[in-house]
């Protein structure tokens, strides 16, 4: 890591300003349905805190309309980190403002409190540099615990970083990055990727940077049918992004010219629908009759990616193989995770579906890194710059 850490500076009576990402669900009543991102940042508060830093938080959550909302306000996590540090974690009212000015002037050494949601104000997303001031005016010291975030380049993110001397990663962005980057820039070999999920759109860049770097790509979801179909194989009424065929054709070349080992499914679980309780079969081959959707890979399928995964040294996943949200679906997905779970590489899991998967196969403690950051972490996988990282102090 070039950039410096919580560990190059001394936070004794100083204001700290520190990003994390704290975009957790939440259901209806407004609770916190899973509190990963919390406790993942929670190393970096106690840090701050135990060497004297008079730390005031911030982060966005959801995405409102640049003015305040209370179905978005901060309030629950505010709260949930109060019972998780066992002192008073104080909730402002605003990000900005004199009012909050204050509060936060007021801190005392290894005291605590959480900014409102920064995206109550136009100029977050914009990455206004008038309201970057504003909030970097609250610290002295600017940490970057925002792994989740990090790819967007934004006041809380990056902009701060213009006007505030000193700007570091916590521990949790400096975890991210290691795994992810030692994974991608000096794997143990062979190193496979699993690339899934419905849309190839969202993963062109992330299978072209890769193509150079690893040795074998496992393709699953939706976004082998647009491949297959590249490829001219039918794939009945399955999702298909129409508009990128000419893009999968130039990845299958791309493939083809890298000589990487690149597969798809060999068979698949079809349905009338994507419905739960819709009639299923399984394909013999590759092709999906008319009137059948592929809804997730077949057994011959799972068990040839069963067999890659248990030869490989390094594997990063992101995305599912199927639509594994409806549990008749899930049989590829969850194999995937039971699979990786007992392989002895190092294995790196991308954020959203993929994170939700092994929780549900019940094997999430047996993945050496699971990432806080979906879109981040796909990012960082198609090799482009994170403006919550690079603008942090060089050490
Ligand atoms: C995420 O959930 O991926 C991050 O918190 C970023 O959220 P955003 O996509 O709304 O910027």
């Amino acid at each position: 890591m070039q950039k410096k850490t919580v560990r190059d500076v001394d936070f004794k009576g100083k204001r700290v300003l520190m990003r994390a990402d704290f975009n957790v669900p939440l259901n209806e009543k407004g609770e916190i349905t899973d509190d990963t991102r919390i406790t993942a940042t929670l190393p970096t508060i106690q840090y701050i805190l135990e060497r004297g830093g008079r730390l005031a938080m911030c982060s966005h959550l959801g995405r409102p309309k640049g003015a305040p909302d209370a179905k978005y306000s901060l309030k629950p996590v505010a709260k949930r980190l109060s019972e998780l540090l066992g002192q008073e974690v104080k909730m402002l009212p605003d990000c900005v403002g004199d009012e909050v000015k204050k509060a936060v002037f007021g801190l005392n050494d290894g005291q605590a409190c959480l900014l409102e949601n920064v995206r109550f104000h136009a100029g977050e997303t914009e990455n206004d540099s008038e309201h970057s001031k504003k909030l970097a005016e609250l610290g002295e010291i600017f940490v970057n615990d925002a792994f989740g975030s990090a790819h967007r380049a934004q006041c809380s993110v990056s902009g701060v970083t213009e006007f505030i001397g000193t700007s570091v990663a916590g521990f949790l962005m400096e975890k991210e990055i290691e795994f992810l980057v030692q994974a991608i820039e000096n794997p143990d070999r062979p190193f496979l990727a699993i690339m899934g999920g419905a849309k190839i759109s969202g993963k062109i860049d992330v299978i072209q940077n890769l193509l150079s770097k690893v040795d074998g790509i496992l393709i699953g979801g939706a976004m082998a049918y647009t491949l297959l179909k590249a490829k001219g194989i039918p794939v009945g009424k399955s999702l298909v992004e129409d508009d990128r065929i000419d893009t999968a054709k130039d990845v299958l070349k791309a493939v083809e010219q890298k000589g990487v080992k690149f597969l798809l499914p060999q068979d698949h679980l079809i349905a009338p629908e994507v419905k739960e309780g819709a009639s299923v079969q399984v394909t013999q081959g590759t092709e999906i009759p008319d009137g059948q959707c592929g809804v997730d890979i077949g057994p011959k399928t799972i068990a040839a990616y069963e067999k890659e995964i248990a030869a490989a040294k390094t594997i990063v996943w992101n995305g599912p193989m199927g639509v594994f949200e409806i549990p008749a679906f899930a049989k590829g997905t969850v194999a995937v995770a039971e699979a990786l779970a007992k392989s002895s590489a190092k294995t790196i899991i991308g954020g959203g579906d993929s994170v939700s998967a092994v929780n549900k196969a019940g094997v999430s403690d047996k993945i050496t890194h699971i990432s806080t950051g979906g879109g981040a972490s796909l990012e960082l996988l198609e090799g482009k710059p994170l403006p919550g990282l690079v603008t942090l102090s060089d050490k």
